[in-house]
Order: C-alpha cells, then sequence, then structure tokens
C-alpha cells in the first residue's frame, strides 16, 4: 500500500535526539528525502551518513533555532539539494520546568525562544517555499502539557499552548496553498528531554514520572508517519498521544 511518504523531502529541527532521531530513521526508510537541523553537527552528520549508507537521501545543516537565518538556511539548503520541502517538522524544544518561585529567568527566555520563536522560525523559513509550491505540510510538536498545566510547567506549557495557537492560526491562512498542518502533543516519551531540567526537585519529581511511565521514541515517529503518510485532501490536524500507563 503506498504510504505518501516515499520521495517527500522533510525537514526536522532537533534531529539530533529523541523525536527526531527517531522520525528521521522511521521517514528515511519509508523513502523520504530527509534534511536534519540541530546544533550537535557530530550527531546529525552521522546520522546523515548512516541513513545514506542504506540507500536514503540524507543532509545534516547545523541548525539552532533561536537564530532565525540559521533556519532560513536549514530550509534553503533542502530545497537547494532536493528541488522543494515538502514537510516542515518544527520539533526543536526543551523542557527545564521548576516553580516559578524558582524565578529561573533565563530558562524561561530559553523556552520562549526554542519552543515558540523556533517554530515561528520554522514557518518563516518554509512558508514562502509551500506558497510557491501550493502544496506542503507543517508539523509542529507541542505537547500534553499544551493542553493541560501543572505545578512547575508553567512557563513550558505556555510554549506548548502557543504552539497550538498559532498552528491553528496557520491551518486557517494557508488553506489558498494547499497546506495542511498538524500538531502532535506527546505525552510522557523516554528521549533526552529530561536532561534540560536544572531544578533539583522538578529532576527528580520528572526523572521518577519518566521511569515508570514513559514508551519509546518510535511512537513520535509513527504519530508524524500517520500524518504525512495520508492522501494530499486528508489533513490530520491534532494528534494527542501518552503511555498508556500515563493519567494526567
Ligand atoms: N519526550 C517527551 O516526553 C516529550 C513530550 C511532549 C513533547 N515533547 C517535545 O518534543 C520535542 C523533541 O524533544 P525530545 O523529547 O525528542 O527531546 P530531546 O531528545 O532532548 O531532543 C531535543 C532536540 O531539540 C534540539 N534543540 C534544542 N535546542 C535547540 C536549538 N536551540 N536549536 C536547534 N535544536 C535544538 C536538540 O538538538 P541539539 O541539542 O543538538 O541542538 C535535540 O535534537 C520538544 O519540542 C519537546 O518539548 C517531548
Amino acid at each position: 500500500m503506498s504510504t505518501n511518504i516515499a520521495g517527500k523531502v522533510i525537514v526536522i529541527t532537533g534531529a539530533s535526539s529523541g523525536f527526531g532521531e527517531a522520525a528521521a530513521r522511521l521517514l528515511s526508510a519509508e523513502g523520504a528525502s530527509v534534511v536534519l537541523g540541530a546544533r550537535r553537527a557530530d550527531r546529525i552528520q552521522s546520522l546523515a551518513t548512516e541513513l545514506s549508507g542504506r540507500g536514503g537521501k540524507a543532509l545534516a545543516v547545523t541548525t539552532d533555532v533561536t537564530r532565525r537565518e540559521q533556519v532560513k538556511n536549514l530550509v534553503d539548503a533542502a530545497v537547494k539539494a532536493y528541488g522543494r520541502i515538502d514537510v516542515m517538522i518544527n520539533n526543536a524544544g526543551l523542557m527545564p520546568q521548576a516553580l516559578l518561585e524558582r524565578l529561573q529567568i533565563d530558562e524561561w527566555d530559553r523556552m520562549i525562544d526554542v519552543n515558540l520563536k523556533g517554530v515561528l522560525y520554522g514557518i518563516a523559513a518554509a512558508l514562502p517555499h509551500m506558497q510557491r509550491q501550493k502544496s506542503g505540510h507543517f508539523i509542529n510538536v507541542s505537547s500534553v502539557a499544551g493542553h493541560k498545566v501543572g505545578p512547575g510547567s508553567a512557563v513550558y506549557a505556555a510554549t506548548k499552548f502557543g504552539v497550538r495557537a498559532l498552528s491553528e492560526g496557520l491551518r486557517q491562512e494557508v488553506k489558498p496553498y494547499n497546506i495542511r498542518t498538524t500538531i502532535i502533543s506527546p505525552g510522557a516519551v523516554a528521549t533526552e528531554l529530561p536532561n534540560s531540567v536544572t531544578d533539583p526537585a522538578a529532576a527528580e519529581r520528572i526523572r521518577k514520572f519518566y521511569g515508570e511511565v514513559a514508551i519509546p521514541a518510535d511512537s513520535f515517529a509513527r504519530a508524524a508517519a500517520y500524518a504525512i503518510g495520508e492522501p494530499d485532501d486528508v489533513d490530520v490536524n491534532e494528534i494527542v498521544f501518552r503511555p498508556t500507563r500515563q493519567e494526567l
């Protein structure tokens, strides 16, 4: 059965670990050309080499999503190498949770810069190409924290609620250009994300929680592949998934 993935050009931010890496592996195996962005150049380069060695098309472009010119360069490199961009997966993010009273203001800034402005820079970089093509697909990574707030997650949740708001606005605005938009909101998945927590109390709580419930990162890859693989006239707008064991 055709999956509508083979031959697509897919740009992925945050491709050096976790969701981005898992998505790159699955989508490459399904025949997509993948363009990998992240700051850790060695990681994305060795992933691109591995995928190319298996007969796939893969390109690594060192990218900090807080730098809008670097995100534009990532997308432009994809179009230069492969002639178009079919899917932009705005995935890069971090989750340094802590109570607001801890005043981790630098971390608040960082979450807004990466989780929210990074997604906007991804939209800015890819939208003109997709408008010209009259086709495309944005996948923006939110979270269960984009639906629910808890103590310690206020700023992270604010960025992830924000991702959902701007994705829905984008969805409505891009109708003339035949562009699809998907929000993916995962629950607890085993990646390097908990490493971004610096507050000791929050780190311990999250380590315990993830240790009890987290599922593997290929869960995200399959969700992305489902949305991409649907026929072009089907726009999968939102996917929320959790580990079966996760309550909230
Ligand atoms: N794992 C979960 O339970 C979970 C649940 C819901 C939502 N999410 C979301 O899923 C997304 C991916 O996270 P993950 O779980 O896969 O965690 P991860 O393994 O820590 O991956 C995060 C990725 O983001 C990249 N990144 C961070 N800052 C960046 C920057 N300034 N510029 C470019 N890339 C940057 C990292 O690459 P470099 O460090 O190499 O730049 C890394 O590839 C995030 O948006 C996260 O909020 C995760």
